[in-house]
């Protein structure tokens, strides 16, 4: 399919799910007021892609990336509860050991870029149309 619409209204404060666009899994998170200040404050820490949070969301509770790390394309760990999240609270790719934020930015190990932010519109306050 060339585009995918989510429903927000299921997901939780501090809860990830994984939906499929254009066959790679894309990471939708709800994010805690906490995650969403650690963003902001990282947005003067050391960043390998430097990019700040907000330029990477649309409303800052809602966090949509492509789940795809951007060393070899391992899927990252951390949208399921008890998953490692890395040293930097967001993801951890288990493949070669990259960290990512809680804005999905690369902080740690060998990936190069931040994951991606794929193409997203609200629809309305409950749901987004990915592509
Ligand atoms: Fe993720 Fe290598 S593929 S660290």
């Amino acid at each position: 399919l060339a585009s995918t619409e989510v429903d927000l209204a299921p997901i939780k404060d501090g809860q990830s799910i994984t939906v499929v666009w254009r066959g790679k899994p894309v990471f939708v998170r709800r994010r805690t007021a906490d995650e969403i200040s650690q963003a902001k404050t990282d947005d003067a820490g050391a960043l390998v892609d430097p990019q700040k949070d907000a330029d990477r969301v649309q409303k800052p509770e809602w966090l949509v990336l492509v789940g795809v790390c951007t060393h070899l394309g391992c899927v990252p760990l951390g949208n399921k509860v008890g998953e490692a999240k890395g040293d930097f609270g967001g993801w951890f790719c288990p493949c070669h050991g990259s960290h990512y934020d809680t804005s999905g930015r690369i902080r740690k190990g060998p990936a190069p870029r931040n994951l991606e932010v794929p193409t997203y519109t609200f629809l309305n306050d409950t749901s987004i149309r990915i592509g």
